[in-house]
C-alpha cells in the first residue's frame, strides 16, 4: 500500500499527516516548537532551526503511530506558516531568528517599499497592498537595522521552504506562499523582475517557484536518517498554510468558504481569476490549485487571543487538564460556555497582535469593553470567542460586497472543532456552518496535493472530490443571531473609536 505525507510547519507546532490513497488518514503526529519570542510589543520571531527539529520529530512519530515504514510514502507534500523570512549565509547556515507572520514592526519599511514601486504597480504585480504582515517589509527591516545580517544573506527563504532544504538539500517554494512575500508577479505566478530589481535582489537569492502540485526536489539520503523516510521520495511544491488548509477543506471551486481558527483566524474563497478589494482589505494570493487564485481574510490574533488568555491566567485550568489528562481548551471553552450569548454587553476586540482584515492597522490593540463588576471569567472567555467570529464576519462582509460567492461555509482549525466555538460563529455569521470528514486542515491538504503530483488523482479537484465530504451542519439560531447583529455594529464601531488612542498608546516606549 503506497501513503503520502503531509507536514504543516505550523507556529506553536509541525504537524505531519499520513493518508492512504483513497484519502483517509492513517496517522498524524505533532511536535511543538519553542514559543515565538516577543523582544518588544506585537514582534515575534521563531529560530527555523526549532522547526527543522520539530519537523523531523512529527514525522518520526507519525510514521510509527501508523506503523508505517518510510520506504511505504510515496510523496511528500509541505505547508506551513506564511510570510516569514528566513535568512541564509554563504554556508546556508541561518543568519537570524526568523521575523514571523504576526509580528508588526516594519510599517516603515512598508510605506518605503509601497513608495518605491508605487501603490498602483504594486498592487498591479503583487495584487496585494504592502503589509507589514507580508515578507519583504520584514526583510527591509532587517537591511535598515541590521546592516551586516542583510549583507550576509545569500538565500531568502519561507518557513515550509526552509524545512524543505533540509529535507532535500534543494531551495524550492510554490506559488501560493510565495504569494504572500510581495516577490511574486501573483497574475502571473513567478518572481517579478521588477521588484526584484527596485530591492536591488539577484534572482539566486531566491528559491525555484513551483506551482503547489509539482514534484520540487526529492528527500536526501541524511534527512532519510533523520526522518525515517525513504531517501529519494519526491517532495511536491506544497502551499503556503491557508491555501493548503484550502485544498484540506475542499475549497477548490466557487461557492464554498472556509472559516479556520489557527493561531491566526482567516476567511478564505477560491477565484477562478485574481479579485481585488479595492482598499486592500483580503488577501489576493495564487491558490495552490494550478493557474487558480483566492481571496483571504485575516485575524491576526483569533487561537492566539485563547492561547494569551490560557497562558496568562488559567494556570489553575492547566493544572487541573493535566491531572485529568484533558486539554486546558477544554476547560476553559466549558466555562465559556456557562456564560450567557452576547456576554451581558462584554465585547472583545483580538487586536494584540496589530490587525490585518479589515484595518490593516499595526497599531491596533486587543479591548474588553464594557465591562462591569457582574462579569466573571467566564464572561471574558466567551468574549474572545465571540470577538474573533465578529473580527471572520468582517472578512465575510467585504467577500460580500466584493461578489465572492460564500454559499457554504466550512468551519476548521482548532476553533472549528470546539462545538461551541462553531455555534458562535454560525449565530454571529447567521449562516449555517458545516463540518467535513478531513479534519488534518493543511497537512491533509498537501498530502493530496502529493498525492495529485504522484499521479495518483490527475487534478486537486478530482482528489478533493474523492477524499472530502460534509460530515455535520449547525444552523444559526434566529433570536442569538438578531442579538450578535446588534453587537457587531456595536463592536464594528469601537476600532473607529479607538483608532487615535491606539496611536496615542503605541506611541508611549
Ligand atoms: C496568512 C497568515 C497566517 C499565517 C499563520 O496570511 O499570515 O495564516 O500563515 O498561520
Amino acid at each position: 500500500m503506497a501513503y503520502l505525507l503531509g507536514l504543516d510547519v505550523g507556529t506553536t507546532g509541525s504537524r505531519a499527516a499520513i493518508i492512504d490513497e483513497s484519502g483517509l488518514v492513517a496517522a498524524a503526529a505533532s511536535a511543538d516548537h519553542a514559543p515565538m519570542a516577543q523582544p518588544r510589543p506585537t514582534w515575534a520571531e521563531q529560530d527555523p532551526r526549532d522547526w527543522w527539529r520539530a519537523a523531523q520529530e512529527a514525522i518520526r512519530a507519525a510514521l510509527k503511530l501508523g506503523n508505517i515504514p518510510g520506504g511505504e510514502i510515496a510523496g511528500v507534500g509541505l505547508s506551513g506558516q506564511m510570510h516569514g523570512a528566513v535568512l541564509l549565509d554563504k554556508n546556508n547556515d541561518v543568519i537570524r531568528p526568523a521575523i514571523i507572520w504576526c509580528d508588526q514592526r516594519s510599517q516603515a519599511q512598508a510605506d518605503w517599499f509601497t513608495e518605491k514601486i508605487g501603490a498602483a504597480r504594486l498592487k498591479e504585480i503583487t495584487c496585494n497592498p504592502a503589509l507589514t504582515g507580508f515578507t519583504v517589509p520584514k526583510l527591509l527591516w532587517v537591511r535598515d537595522h541590521e546592516p551586516e545580517n542583510y549583507s550576509r544573506m545569500q538565500m531568502l527563504l519561507l518557513p515550509k521552504d526552509y524545512v524543505r532544504f533540509r529535507l532535500t538539500g534543494g531551495f524550492f517554494t510554490e506559488v501560493s506562499d510565495a504569494s504572500g512575500t510581495l516577490l511574486l508577479d501573483v497574475p502571473k505566478r513567478r518572481w517579478s523582475g521588477e521588484i526584484l530589481d527596485a530591492l536591488e535582489m539577484k534572482p539566486g537569492q531566491l528559491p525555484q517557484v513551483a506551482e503547489s502540485h509539482e514534484p520540487t526536489t526529492r528527500i536526501s539520503t541524511e534527512a532519510a536518517a533523520a526522518t525515517g523516510l525513504r531517501a529519494g521520495t519526491p517532495v511536491v511544491g506544497g502551499g503556503g498554510d491557508q491555501a493548503a488548509g484550502g485544498v484540506g477543506n475542499g475549497i477548490v471551486e466557487p461557492g464554498i468558504v472556509s472559516s479556520t481558527i489557527g493561531t491566526s483566524g482567516v476567511v478564505f474563497a477560491y477565484t477562478d481569476a485574481p479579485h481585488l478589494d479595492v482598499a486592500g482589505r483580503v488577501h489576493t494570493f495564487c491558490h495552490a490549485v494550478r493557474d487558480r487564485w483566492h481571496v483571504m481574510g485575516v485575524t491576526q490574533g483569533a487561537g492566539l487571543s485563547l492561547r494569551w488568555f490560557r497562558d496568562n491566567f488559567a494556570a489553575a485550568e492547566i493544572r487541573e487538564a493535566q491531572a485529568a489528562g484533558k486539554d486546558p481548551y477544554e476547560l476553559l471553552t466549558a466555562q465559556a460556555a456557562s456564560a450567557p450569548p452576547g456576554c451581558e454587553g462584554l465585547i472583545y476586540l483580538p487586536y494584540l497582535m496589530g490587525e490585518r482584515t479589515p484595518h490593516l492597522d499595526p497599531l491596533a490593540r486587543g479591548v474588553f469593553f464594557g465591562l462591569t463588576a457582574r462579569h466573571t471569567r467566564a464572561h471574558m472567555i466567551r468574549a474572545i470567542l465571540e470577538g474573533v467570529a465578529f473580527s471572520l464576519r468582517d472578512s465575510l462582509e467585504i467577500f460580500k460586497d466584493m461578489g465572492v460567492a460564500s454559499e457554504q461555509i466550512r468551519a476548521s482549525g482548532g476553533g472549528g472543532r470546539s462545538p461551541l466555538w462553531r455555534r458562535i460563529q454560525a449565530d454571529v455569521f447567521g449562516r449555517e456552518m458545516v463540518t467535513i470528514n478531513a479534519t488534518e486542515g493543511s497537512a491533509y491538504g498537501v498530502a493530496l496535493l502529493a498525492a495529485t503530483g504522484t499521479g495518483r488523482y490527475s487534478t486537486i479537484q478530482e482528489a478533493c472530490r474523492a477524499a472530502i465530504r460534509v460530515t455535520d451542519r449547525c444552523e444559526p439560531d434566529p433570536a442569538r443571531a438578531r442579538m450578535y447583529e446588534e453587537q457587531y455594529q456595536i463592536y464594528r464601531s469601537l476600532y473607529d473609536r479607538l483608532r487615535e488612542s491606539f496611536r496615542a498608546v503605541a506611541a508611549i516606549r
